[in-house]
Order: structure tokens, then C-alpha cells, then sequence
């Protein structure tokens, strides 16, 4: 019998992987499958020679979603995506929050602004907080780019972030205004790590945002910037994100079972209390070297889905 295939979807400026997921071939070889990392936009790659394709490090793909979208569905016609091409429709624009709020699930109070409004400074001035500290950033993006931190009462910071969300919705892109939640800068964001529904691992992130959003900050930048360590959850974190993954069948046409994996990042509101800044389906980091055992666990899940149990 021929060893099953696995194609690790990245980016091609990670043709290698990112450093985290590398393990992810010598634990797979022990599993007796043949992985190797692939760049999704790659013209030359024929999909259907694997049997599945595990996105990873697609991140370039906030640059032309429509494409990695496009890319999703062809690969699922010729072999098998994971997660699927519905869930990753669903989770690159970060408009399926809303969905999470009408399930009843917290989320950061968030001010969207919608490019076909054609809003003028007046209006976009208008929308913002009228204290504390915000953050303007577009609806489809990755690793912090394009995203800005702004003070509501100084009037220069308040004219950067005008310019910043006007530009963003020139440019044809949906803007989330939110407040800057303080306690990122001192409890930090917990992404928590579901492999096949189940909780398994939780890092902590540092504060990205200090402040205005400058063109050409990261430009063309794919390879993120984070600064992660290991962390433990709280019961009430793992609650939260329990509740959110548990939701995702009713939320996502086409979801109907345990995805292989989802991350639920989560940060302190102002009274301490968890709610979601961001899910992730799509591409998310899993963070394999900051757990012990996960790397394992991740691996057993994904042999078990091409190789049927003897
Ligand atoms: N409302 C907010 N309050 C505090 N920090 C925020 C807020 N929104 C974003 N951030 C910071 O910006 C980073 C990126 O935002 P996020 O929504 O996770 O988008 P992405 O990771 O997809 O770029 C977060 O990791 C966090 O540090
Ligand atoms: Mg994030």
C-alpha cells in the first residue's frame, strides 16, 4: 500500500514552513505519511496527488482573499482541504464575528464600517469613541497588518485615524472600530488551541498594537512578528472557547463536525472577563513548541483522517 500524502500549504515567502510547523514532517513520517510543505499559489502543483491538503502558512492571502478563496474550492474538488473550504470562507473576513454575537458569544463591542457607505471624515469622526484609547483595523487581515492604535481625546491622533480608516475604505475594505481593550497590555491575549474540538494548548500573546497604523509598515510582510510564551488557561477562558468552538456547526453552512483545528484568542474586557478577539479557521498558528505533547496529539488527529485505523 502506498503511503498516504499530505500537501502543508504555505506561503512563498515560507516555502519552508514557519519554524513551528516543521515538525509537523518527521511526526507525520513516524506516522507512516509522506508530508511536504507546498505554496498554495504555486501554478506548477498538481493537488490532486495528495490526499489531503492542510492549510498552515497562507498568510500572504489577505492580499487577494478572492483568489485564496478560489484556490480553497479547486483543491476541494481534487482532493480533501482541512479545515474546509466553507469554514475558511467563513473565518478570513472578520465579519463572521457578528454571527458570534447574534449566537449569544462575547465579543469586543465593535463599530463597522461598511466601504459602499461612502463615509465622510465627519462621519467616520463620528463613530469613534469619545475617550480612551481604539483601534482601527480592516475586516481581512493577518498578523497585525494594517491595524492601528489611536487616542479618542488627542486631536492629531484622532485626524492619523480618520486618515487610516478613510484610506482602508477607499481602498474598498471593511473597517472594525473597537476600544483598545487595556488589559492586552498587562494580562496579554490567550490564544487557546482546539485539535478536533477538544481543548488542548494555550499560549500567551504580547500587546502588538503602540500605535498609528503607518503605510508601509510591514508592507509585503508575511512572516509574523509575535511574541508568544506558554501559558495556562483559565476555567473561564477554556468555558468561552468551549462555547464558541461548540457553536461553529450551527454558525458555518457545511461545518457539521469537530474541525481539526480552531484557536480561540481571547482578551480581559474591562470588568476581566474573556471575550473573543478573533477565531481562527483558517490559518492559524498552533504554537506546537510552546506545549509539550501537542505536536503529538495534532499529528495522531490528522494520520487518523487519511489513514483509516487498522
Ligand atoms: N480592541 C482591541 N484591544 C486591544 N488590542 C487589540 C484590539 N484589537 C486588536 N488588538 C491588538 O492587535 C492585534 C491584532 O488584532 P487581531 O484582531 O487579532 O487581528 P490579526 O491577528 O488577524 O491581525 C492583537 O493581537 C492585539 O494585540
Ligand atoms: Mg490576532
Amino acid at each position: 500500500m502506498t503511503q498516504p500524502r499530505i500537501a502543508l500549504a504555505t506561503s512563498s515567502a515560507l516555502p519552508e514552513l514557519e519554524a513551528d510547523d516543521r515538525p509537523l514532517v518527521p511526526a507525520l513520517a513516524e506516522r507512516g505519511i509522506t508530508a511536504e510543505p507546498v505554496v498554495w499559489d504555486d501554478p506548477a502543483v498538481d493537488w490532486s496527488s495528495y490526499d489531503l491538503v492542510l492549510i498552515r502558512s497562507t498568510w500572504d492571502y489577505t492580499q487577494h482573499p478572492e483568489d485564496f478563496l478560489a484556490w480553497t474550492r479547486k483543491v476541494e474538488e481534487v482532493s480533501r482541504l482541512v479545515n474546509p473550504a466553507s469554514a475558511v470562507a467563513w473565518n478570513v473576513d472578520k465579519q463572521y464575528q457578528r454571527a458570534l454575537e447574534s449566537a449569544g458569544l462575547p465579543i469586543i463591542p465593535t463599530i463597522w464600517l461598511d466601504p459602499e457607505r461612502n463615509f465622510d471624515s465627519r462621519a467616520i469622526h463620528t463613530r469613534f469613541p469619545a475617550f480612551g484609547d481604539f483601534v482601527i483595523k480592516p475586516t481581512i487581515s493577518t498578523g497585525s497588518r494594517d491595524t492601528g492604535r489611536y487616542n479618542a481625546g488627542e486631536t492629531p491622533s484622532r485626524a492619523l485615524a480618520i486618515t487610516h480608516a478613510k484610506n482602508l475604505l477607499t481602498a474598498g475594505r471593511h473597517v472594525m472600530v473597537q476600544r483598545y481593550l487595556r488589559q492586552v497590555d498587562t494580562v496579554g491575549e490567550s490564544a487557546l488551541v482546539f485539535i478536533d474540538g477538544r481543548f488542548s494548548h494555550a499560549v500567551r500573546k504580547a500587546p502588538q498594537l503602540e500605535g498609528p497604523f503607518r503605510a508601509g509598515d510591514a508592507e509585503g510582510d508575511t512572516v509574523k512578528h509575535e511574541v508568544m510564551t506558554a501559558r495556562e488557561a483559565s476555567a473561564e477562558e477554556i468555558a468561552v472557547a468551549e462555547r464558541v468552538v461548540a457553536a461553529l456547526p450551527q454558525l458555518v453552512d457545511g461545518v457539521d463536525g469537530a474541525l481539526l483545528y480552531a484557536r480561540v484568542d481571547l482578551v480581559p474586557d474591562d470588568a476581566g472577563r474573556p471575550v473573543v478577539l478573533e477565531l481562527a479557521l483558517a490559518e492559524p498558528s498552533l504554537f506546537f513548541s510552546l506545549a509539550d505533547g501537542s505536536l503529538d496529539r495534532f499529528a495522531d488527529a490528522l494520520a487518523a483522517r487519511v489513514s483509516p485505523p487498522a
